[in-house]
This record gives structure tokens, C-alpha cells and sequence, in this order.
């Protein structure tokens, strides 16, 4: 088996998952509660977190698994994220390897969420990718908003990313001027459902298809400007329009993009993964989008949308089936990598 850590933000997970790339069973445990009072991930209180968190978790797993002889190899989160919390997950993989004297394969988190997508097809029938390839993916989480290509050689090219703001961020930073506790974006969400979208007209950046990147600041100053010439009882009366207006500023940019990537160039298939997937506007506007263009349409599971092992597991497969195999023994935390890049052993 395979066992996966990531510890590059504030969660901490494993996941067990056999060779063929199946998942056998996973762990998370979330500190979102931990850093809520604080209105965002605080850094030195989310490495506590993970050293708290993980042999608690390693003991469940090995209570059922029986880790030390059946993990053949371990997968473990490089980069991007933050140092200390890159190095909980490194150091205890590299520990583990050393003990059992099994391979250690270093992950970068950004190719975990961008081939989610794919995570329900079946190992074995790895050509199986080949009739969704061309693919045009749309990774948007906290930390992150990267439009890709995912060519039938399987390499993978960046084509827009955000110049400011992620997308999640847009949507905590909104969610935190409304009054919504940190990570706001779930709960600003709700709160759309029941608003009309085209009651506030929040600005769209970027909106020329020459323009490939992604911007989210202007629309964060530009509810703060809308909710400071309002009182309280407006702002009370129009809240779920302000959410759905928002929301859709946002869900607007992000499918205009994928639209226009689709002029550029000819694609099998639309993926959408990272935290902000989990958001059913932007599921069904970008399903809507491939349905016109008769293209597949390739969600990653809710399950796998946040940040979590499974999704380190089954990238460090991909990799080292399309090979691009980096095992190394000294292996270290590359906070800033990039989507494109695969990690190394410098920092
Ligand atoms: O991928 P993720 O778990 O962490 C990072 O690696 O960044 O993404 C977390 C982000 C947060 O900004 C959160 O507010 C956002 O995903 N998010 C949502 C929704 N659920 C989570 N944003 C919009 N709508 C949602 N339903």
C-alpha cells in the first residue's frame, strides 16, 4: 500500500491507497475550528495542530492496517504551503521511511488537486485518461486560481492564474466583510441561494478574452464600498442579494475564462477541483459550459475537493506513471512551488 500525509496548510490527513491506485481508506483532521477565532490559518498554531493531529491518526490506521508490513511506500505533500506545516508532514514521512526502509515520494499539492478530477477512473486502465485529453482544468482553492492545460502527452501547461486574490480568498475576504466567520466561503454560499444574483452589479475583471489571468481584489473593495453606503438595516434587508450578487461576480470571472480557453484551443474535457469546487454555482455553470461545448465535464468529488491524502496519493501514481518519478531520500518542503514544477530536493 501506499500511504499519503498532507500537512500543507490546516489540514491534517493519510490515506492508504494500493498500487493499482484505489483508495483503500483516508483520515483528516481539520483545524478550521482552531484557527476560526483568529479570522484565518495562523501559521505556528497549524504546525501544534499537525504534531498533535497525526499520530492520533497514524494509530487509527495502523489498528486496522497494520502499517509497518503492508505500506510498500510513502507520499508525502513538498509544496506549495507553509514551511513549518510542510515539515511536520515531511518529517514524519522521512522518518517512517528510514524505519521501514521504504521509498519516500515527494508531492506537489497543486498536481494533487489539479488530477482529482480524474481520481475516480480506474488505475489500471491509465489510457483510459487518454479519450478526456486534451483537458482543460480549473483549479480554485484558498491559495490558488490556475486555469490548465493537461495535454495528450500528459504535460501539463499554465494558462491564466490569479495576478492578486484566489478565488477562495475572494470569497472568505467577502464573507469576512459581511459579518460570516472565517472560512466564510461555504457559509456566503448558503446564504446566495436564497438572493438574486443581479441585484448589485459587482465588476467582473479581465472580462477581454486577450487577458488570460484572474484578479478577485477589486470585487472584495468593491462590496466593501457597496456595504459602507448602506446602514445596517439595508445591509440586513439585502444580505442574501449582496451573497448571490457577489457570488456570481465571482463564478462569472472564473467560467468566462474557462469559455474563452476553449476559443484558444480544442479540449476533451473541463475539470474543476480545489475547495472552491465545492461550490454548486460554479459546478453547474462550468457543467453548463461543457455541455454546449460537448465536452466531457469532470468535477473532482466533493469528498476531494479540500485539501487532503488521497488526492497526494494518487498524483504521486500519475507522476511516476507518466514518468517523472522523484524519489529521494533527502527530500525537503518547497513552499513556493508551482503547478508546473515537480518537486525537487533544493528549497
Ligand atoms: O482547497 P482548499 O481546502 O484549501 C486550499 O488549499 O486553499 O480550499 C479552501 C477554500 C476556502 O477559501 C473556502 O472558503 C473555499 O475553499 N470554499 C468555498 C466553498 N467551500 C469551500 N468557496 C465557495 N463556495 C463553497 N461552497
Amino acid at each position: 500500500m501506499i500511504l499519503a500525509f498532507e500537512s500543507s496548510c490546516d489540514e491534517s490527513a493519510i490515506a492508504l491507497f494500493d498500487e493499482k491506485g484505489s483508495l483503500i481508506s483516508e483520515w483528516i483532521q481539520s483545524q478550521i475550528s482552531r484557527h476560526a477565532e483568529y479570522g484565518g490559518v495562523v501559521p505556528d498554531l497549524a504546525v501544534g495542530e499537525h504534531l498533535l493531529n497525526f499520530f492520533p491518526l497514524l494509530e487509527l490506521a495502523d489498528e486496522k492496517y497494520d502499517l509497518q508490513y503492508r505500506v510498500s511506500s510513502i507520499a508525502v505533500t513538498c509544496g506549495p504551503g507553509l514551511i513549518g506545516c510542510l515539515g511536520m508532514g515531511l518529517s514524519i514521512s522521512k522518518t517512517l521511511g528510514l524505519l521501514w526502509d521504504i521509498p519516500v515520494w515527494g508531492v506537489n499539492h497543486l498536481r494533487g488537486h489539479a488530477f482529482s478530477p480524474f481520481m475516480a477512473l480506474d488505475f489500471e486502465s491509465y489510457s483510459d485518461w487518454q479519450r478526456f485529453l486534451p483537458h482543460l482544468g480549473l483549479l480554485a482553492s484558498g491559495g490558488n486560481t490556475i486555469l490548465f492545460k493537461l495535454t495528450e502527452e500528459r504535460y501539463l501547461e499554465i494558462l491564466a492564474q490569479t495576478v492578486d486574490d484566489a478565488a477562495g480568498e475572494a470569497f472568505d475576504k467577502g464573507a469576512k466583510l459581511m459579518g460570516i466567520p472565517y472560512p466564510g466561503g461555504a457559509e456566503l454560499e448558503k446564504h446566495a441561494k436564497n438572493g438574486n444574483p443581479n441585484a448589485f452589479a459587482f465588476p467582473r475583471a479581465f472580462s477581454n478574452k486577450s487577458d488570460m489571468k484572474f484578479s478577485f481584489s477589486g470585487l472584495k473593495t468593491s462590496l466593501l464600498y457597496a456595504l459602507k453606503n448602506m446602514n445596517e438595516k439595508q445591509i440586513s434587508d439585502s444580505f442574501d442579494d449582496l451573497c448571490a450578487s457577489y457570488q456570481a461576480a465571482a463564478v462569472d470571472q472564473l467560467s468566462v475564462k474557462t469559455s474563452q480557453a476553449l476559443e484558444h484551443a480544442q479540449y476533451k474535457s473541463i475539470g474543476l477541483s480545489g475547495g472552491v469546487a465545492n461550490n454548486e454555482r460554479l459546478r453547474e455553470s462550468l457543467g453548463e459550459i461543457a455541455k454546449k461545448n460537448k465536452i466531457f465535464f469532470l468535477p473532482a468529488p466533493k469528498a476531494h475537493c479540500g485539501d487532503n491524502a488521497a488526492m497526494i496519493a494518487h498524483a504521486s501514481l500519475v507522476d511516476k506513471q507518466g514518468l517523472w518519478p522523484n524519489h529521494e531520500q533527502n527530500l525537503t518542503f518547497q513552499p513556493t512551488l508551482s503547478l508546473d514544477q515537480l518537486p525537487g530536493t533544493s528549497f
